[in-house]
């Protein structure tokens, strides 16, 4: 892998430039507005894999975004990786708390990157990930060095729940037969810290709307004999945890798999420290699950959060009204074995019921999806394991992740593939957030270590 390490070198700075070009597209799956962005980004994009050397590329339209896919088949009797990542961002605002425009792309130093880091929405999740695939795979076909036949899917739905591709892997199961999935769209622990993703949480996503009178009323003539929706969806929602901070749902916990006291005590083993955490996000406090760590917390335990709330007056100056409807959206992540669907069923029924007759409730699934966990005993992740040794000169420690990818449990029941989570931001990155960024050194070690993959994997598969 001499001459792609090589070539990688000597067209950093290009690689950027084109990221950045990348970048500037805004592709904001979720806003309708920015359809002819998707579009462009996807055309973008598949000319250039057509200009690193696939056999084809092909634009795939769906009811939705369109999916790019493309191929490069060197000999049948290789492995044929699969490559995954989404091309579609979060959309950007709050605007106002930028530092930058967001898809105006920056380079910044900052502590945790003194190289610099790249300033934009989509830095990191997932054009800067998804983008390393891209030349990486150049530079392997450019210097003859490709030890892998290899399958690009990259999709423009991952941040509205994936629902198109999961229709369009099981249209296409034949063509997609491969080995294994590689996706960059996790993180790392620190960058001189590398780990393997071994686990991605579900998710149960739910609206709810309170409502009370058949209209707004003053909150002096009615004020105090009404029921106020907001009021009550407060107190709803305040019940569904309890002091231990556990999920009240009746059922809740009944499917979720318990980890022995020697793997939670393996789990410690990674490094965390509390006080860098909260200071890091700046909290007095951390808050969860009585009798679990924080890292616990947020991979192995499921959650229950409010992502937002609102009704009545909200605007400049004070209106003093009794608002008819209160609304809030309301995610659960899930961890093995609970199943999305049941989760957001046993939702309804327990919010539905403890609804007091003053109100009526109204409850709309949203997207929702499974978890995953990847194991560490077969041979892609083993390939894994070496090449960011190789790259890191240190041994990768397996990590379960808090963040979700539904489509990753789709893949294993679909296609029958385990994918390699092998991904290369940090939680500093502000992923979905204003200021999103993704260090030079990041995006740079992805492009050395993927190469690194390919080589260890076709070994290792011999
Ligand atoms: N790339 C993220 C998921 C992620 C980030 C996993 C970091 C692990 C570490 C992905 O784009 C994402 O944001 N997923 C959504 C779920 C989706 C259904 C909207 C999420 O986790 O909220
Ligand atoms: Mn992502
Ligand atoms: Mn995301």
């Amino acid at each position: 892998m001499q001459k792609t390490q090589t070539y990688i070198q000597e067209n950093k700075d290009r690689f950027l430039e084109e990221l950045f070009e990348l970048i500037r597209i805004p592709s904001i799956s979720a806003d309708p507005a920015y359809k002819g962005d998707m579009l462009k980004t996807a055309d973008w994009l598949k000319a250039k894999m057509e200009s690193a050397g696939v056999d084809f590329a092909r634009i795939d339209a769906t009811a939705g975004h369109p999916i790019v896919y493309a191929e490069k088949m060197i000999d049948s009797n290789l492995p044929t990786v699969l490559v995954y990542g989404h091309y579609d961002v979060q959309p950007a605002d709050p605007l106002e708390l930028w530092d930058t425009p967001p898809f105006e792309p920056e380079v910044r130093k900052t502590d945790i990157h003194p190289d610099g880091a790249i300033f934009a929405r989509g830095a990191c999740d997932d054009k800067g990930q998804m983008f390393m695939h891209l030349k990486a795979f150049e530079a392997m076909v450019a210097c003859n060095e490709l030890p892998c036949n290899v399958k690009f899917m990259i999709e423009g739905e991952e941040e509205i729940g994936s629902e198109n591709l999961g229709i369009y892997i099981k249209e296409k199961t034949a063509e997609l037969k491969a080995d294994v999935i590689l996706i960059s769209d996790t993180g790392m622990i620190a960058n001189d810290i590398p780990s393997i993703t071994t686990g991605l949480r579900g998710l149960s996503y739910m609206e709810v709307e309170v409502t009370g009178p058949n209209r707004d009323l003053h909150s002096g003539l009615y004020g105090g004999a009404v029921a106020n929706p907001i009021n009550v969806l407060c107190d709803m929602i305040s019940s569904l945890t309890d002091e231990d901070n556990q999920i009240t749902i009746p059922g809740f916990y009944d499917k979720v798999l318990e980890l022995s006291d020697e793997e939670r005590a393996e789990m410690a083993k990674a490094p965390f420290n509390q006080n860098d955490f909260n200071r890091s996000i700046d909290i007095g406090k951390e808050s969860g699950e009585k009798g679990f760590s924080t890292p616990e917390r947020t991979s192995i335990r499921p959650t229950l959060d409010v992502n937002g709330i609102w009704g009545g007056y909200t605007g400049e100056g004070a209106k003093t009204v009794l608002p008819s409807k209160a609304h809030a959206k309301i995610s659960m992540r899930l961890v093995p074995h609970q199943n999305s669907v049941e989760i957001s069923n046993l939702f309804e029924e327990h919010f539905k019921s403890i609804a007091p007759e003053s109100v009526k409730v109204k409850v709309i699934p949203m997207h929702g999806g499974e978890g995953t966990v990847v194991p560490t005993n077969f041979p892609a992740y083993q390939a894994a394991s070496k090449a960011l040794e190789r790259s890191f000169g240190k041994k990768p420690i397996p990590v379960r992740s808090g963040g979700s990818i539904p489509i990753v449990a789709l893949f294993e029941e679909v296609l029958g593939l385990k994918s390699i989570l092998l991904g290369f931001g940090l939680d500093s990155d502000a992923i979905h957030s204003p200021n999103e960024n993704y260090g030079l050194f990041n995006f740079y070690k992805g492009i050395e270590t993927i190469p690194y993959f390919f080589d260890e994997y076709r070994e290792i598969k011999k």
